[in-house]
C-alpha cells in the first residue's frame, strides 16, 4: 500500500477549498483504528460514544478523562497519519477556562492525539478560544450535543425551527471567531448544514447533517452493525456485524461441545520418544 501523507490542518483546508470529501469514523481501540488508518481515513474521533459503544452506559454522561485517556491512546498507536481527536467527556471542560485548558493538554500530553473535541455553542466560546490560545486543536460540536440531551430534551434533531436554526449559524460563527479549526454538526436538516458550510472558513462535518457539509463521521459501530442500541435516521449501516460474530462465536460453542475444536492441527505435539520418557518417569 502506498505511504500516507499525515493528515494535518493546512491538508484538511486544502481538501475543503478544492471540494474534495472529508472522512471521519470514530474508533475507540487499536484494531479498527488500524484499519480506519490503513483505508486512509482522514479524522477519527476517539469518541465519548464509547460510553454506550463499548461501556454500556445509556447515554454519555458517565465517561470520564480516565476512561478516555488509554483509549485515545491506543487508537493513536494505530493511525500516526490519520488527524486522531479526543472527545473531551462531559465536566471535563464546562466548570471553567482553566479545567478546559488541563484537560486538552492531557489529551496531547498523555494519549499523544492531534487536538480535541467539545460539545457547545458560544456558550462553550470561552472555552474554545483558551483551549485554541494554548496552542491546542479544537473541534467544535453543535446541534444534538449527547453530553447535554436531558437538559435539552432528548436524541432530537435540532434546528428544525427558525430559532433554532439561527442560534445554530451564529454558534457555528462564533465557534470559528473563537478559534475552532473545524465544526462538527450533528443532526440537523441539510438545509441548515448547507448554510453553516457555505457561511464557514474552515472544514464543516456533518452527521446527520446532509450531503453539503465538507465531510461526513459516523460513529463505526453503527456503521458496522456493532450496536444494538437506538439507532438514527442518518445511520447508514454497512454490515451486519452483529450477525457475524454471533454466527462465529456459535460455531465455536459447538465445535467446542461435539468436540470437534480442538482439531489434529491445532496439536502442538511432542516426540514420541521423549513422551515415553516422561510416562515412564511418572510414578
Ligand atoms: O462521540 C461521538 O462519537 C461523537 C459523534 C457525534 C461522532 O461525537
Amino acid at each position: 500500500m502506498a505511504q500516507r501523507t499525515k493528515v494535518t490542518i493546512p491538508y484538511l483546508r486544502e481538501k475543503r477549498a478544492q471540494g474534495k470529501p472529508i472522512t471521519m469514523l470514530t474508533a475507540y481501540d487499536f484494531p479498527i483504528a488500524d484499519i480506519e488508518e490503513e483505508i486512509g481515513i482522514d479524522i477519527i474521533l476517539c469518541g465519548d460514544s464509547l460510553g454506550m459503544t463499548v461501556y454500556g452506559f445509556s447515554g454519555t454522561t458517565p465517561v470520564t478523562m480516565e476512561l478516555m485517556i488509554p483509549h485515545s491512546a491506543a487508537v493513536k498507536r494505530a493511525a500516526p497519519n490519520s488527524f486522531v481527536i479526543g472527545d473531551m467527556p462531559f465536566m471535563s471542560y464546562q466548570a471553567s477556562n482553566e479545567l478546559a485548558v488541563l484537560n486538552a493538554g492531557r489529551f496531547l500530553q498523555e494519549s499523544g492525539v492531534d487536538g480535541v473535541k467539545l460539545e457547545g455553542g458560544e456558550e462553550m466560546a470561552e472555552r474554545v478560544r483558551a483551549i485554541s490560545r494554548a496552542g491546542i486543536s479544537v473541534m467544535g460540536h453543535i446541534g444534538l450535543t449527547p453530553q447535554s440531551v436531558s437538559a435539552l430534551g432528548g436524541f432530537k434533531a435540532r434546528g428544525r425551527d427558525a430559532t433554532g436554526a439561527l442560534k445554530l449559524i451564529n454558534d457555528a460563527r462564533i465557534l470559528e471567531e473563537s478559534g475552532a479549526f473545524s465544526i462538527l454538526l450533528e443532526a440537523i436538516p441539510s438545509e441548515i448544514g448547507q448554510i453553516i458550510t457555505e457561511r464557514a472558513g474552515i472544514p464543516i462535518i456533518g452527521i446527520g447533517a446532509g450531503p453539503h457539509t465538507d465531510g461526513q463521521v459516523l460513529v463505526v459501530h453503527d456503521a458496522l452493525g456493532f450496536f444494538k442500541g437506538h439507532k438514527a435516521k442518518f445511520v447508514k449501516q454497512y454490515c451486519n456485524l452483529n450477525d457475524i460474530i454471533r454466527n462465529a462465536l456459535q460455531e465455536y460453542k459447538k465445535d467446542v461441545e461435539n468436540k470437534g475444536y480442538p482439531a489434529a492441527e491445532h496439536d502442538y505435539g511432542i516426540d514420541p520418544v521423549v513422551l515415553q520418557e516422561i510416562k515412564s518417569k511418572l510414578k
